[in-house]
């Protein structure tokens, strides 16, 4: 039987917890053992049965719902020193650990890939160094690394959708819809900063659920001269059509095309100077992270969890390591590697200004 370990890393997302309940029972299930790694890459680092602790079917119960993740998270620096690395090695050695599934976002499961390209070395020099056994070496010349994807953001490529996006996509809604009913009374702007980290997919999903006059997102930028000019042509018409309010939706990332980041401020300031728009800023935080998942992130948590186990159960030592996606609506297996790769080099599209290749990789992800 195996020892399978579920870690979740990064910003929390609603459908983590479903997701490691999943994997838990469906180990379970499987015949395996099952483990969560306790505050992320942290808890990999630091090690021992405070942070790496066996799980139970009794231990999940009731998670499916929860929002945020219940074995915690952390954003850790030293799992980026390859000392960090080589910690983390030991540790899962010592608990017996030979598959890691990592529910998080893009940079988590960048760290993941990282660590599955150094296990052989790390596993050489801890053999070297005397801190394993040769026995201990042999059991685990090779780890099975498997990525979930956590986030909100909906920033990943490969996968349509990743646990949490359309739960934080709910909440903004219905917080935009707030806004509405006072907007409409007073007959005045807001202007609403949205999460998304560089990734426009809340912002713009939200803004056509709500029908906001304007949205401005990182993957499509203007010069500020084109989107202040737009964006008034746009909410002038609509008040010449007797509509009282304006709500306008900027993504945190937000940027013009030479990559000035547009904040709330400089909207609201467009508003006020250029259209006399009694005007006010809200910026949704950490609240479009919080509360239950809706059920798309239960029903996709879930899945995503059972295949994530029998992917690791089917890996090799030469399979390449796994990224479990949505892809019209079929759970996909795709190269973690790969997505890691591709999701960086929209945002290196972005950093050179060539918005049109950005797009175009973007596109990749959802046809491919
Ligand atoms: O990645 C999820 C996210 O909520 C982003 O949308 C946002 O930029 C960031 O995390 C906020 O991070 P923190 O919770 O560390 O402030």
């Amino acid at each position: 039987p195996r020892n399978i370990a579920v870690m979740t890393s990064g910003g929390d997302a609603p459908g983590m917890n479903a997701n490691v309940r999943s994997i838990v029972r469906t180990a379970i299930i499987k015949g395996c053992r099952a483990f969560a790694i306790y505050e992320g890459y942290e808890g990999l680092v630091r090690g021992g049965p405070e942070y790496i602790r066996e799980m139970g079917w009794d231990d999940v119960r009731g998670w499916l719902r929860e929002g945020g993740t219940n074995i915690g998270t952390a954003r850790c620096k030293e799992f980026r020193e390859r000392a960090g690395r080589l910690s983390a090695a030991k540790n899962l050695i010592d608990a017996g650990i030979d598959a890691l599934i990592v529910c998080g976002g893009d940079g988590s499961l960048t760290g993941a890939d990282v660590f599955r390209h150094d296990w052989p070395s790390l596993v050489k020099e801890l053999l070297d160094s005397g801190r394993i056994t040769e026995e201990q070496y042999a059991k685990h010349e090779h780890l099975n690394i498997c990525g979930t994807v956590g986030s909100i953001d909906n920033d990943m490529s490969s996968t349509d959708a990743t646990i949490g996006a359309y739960s934080s996509l709910a909440r903004i809604c219905q917080a935009v819809d707030y806004i509405d009913a006072t907007a409409n009374s007073h007959a005045r702007a807001f202007v609403i900063e949205v999460m998304g980290r560089h990734c426009g997919w809340l912002a713009l999903m939200a803004g056509i659920a709500t029908s906001a006059d304007y949205i401005l997102i990182p993957e499509k930028p203007a010069s500020s001269q084109q989107w202040q000019e737009q964006m008034c042509q746009i909410v002038s018409k609509h008040r010449e059509r007797g509509k009282r309010k304006t709500i306008v939706l900027v993504a945190e990332g937000a940027i013009t095309n030479d990559l000035v980041p547009i904040s709330t401020k400089d909207v609201a300031d467009v508003l006020i100077n250029k259209l006399g728009l009694d005007t006010r800023i809200t910026t949704l935080g950490h609240v479009q992270r919080g509360g239950t998942a809706v059920a798309y992130d239960r029903m996709l948590a879930t899945l995503q969890g059972v295949e994530a186990v029998e992917a690791v159960l089917e890996c090799t030592p030469n399979t390449p390591s796994p990224m479990i996606g949505i892809e019209e609506n079929k759970i996909v297996r795709r190269s973690l590697v790969d997505a890691v790769k591709l999701t960086q080099s929209v945002a290196e599209a972005i950093s050179e200004k060539n918005f049109k290749k950005a797009m175009s990789l973007r596109d990749t992800e959802f046809s491919e």
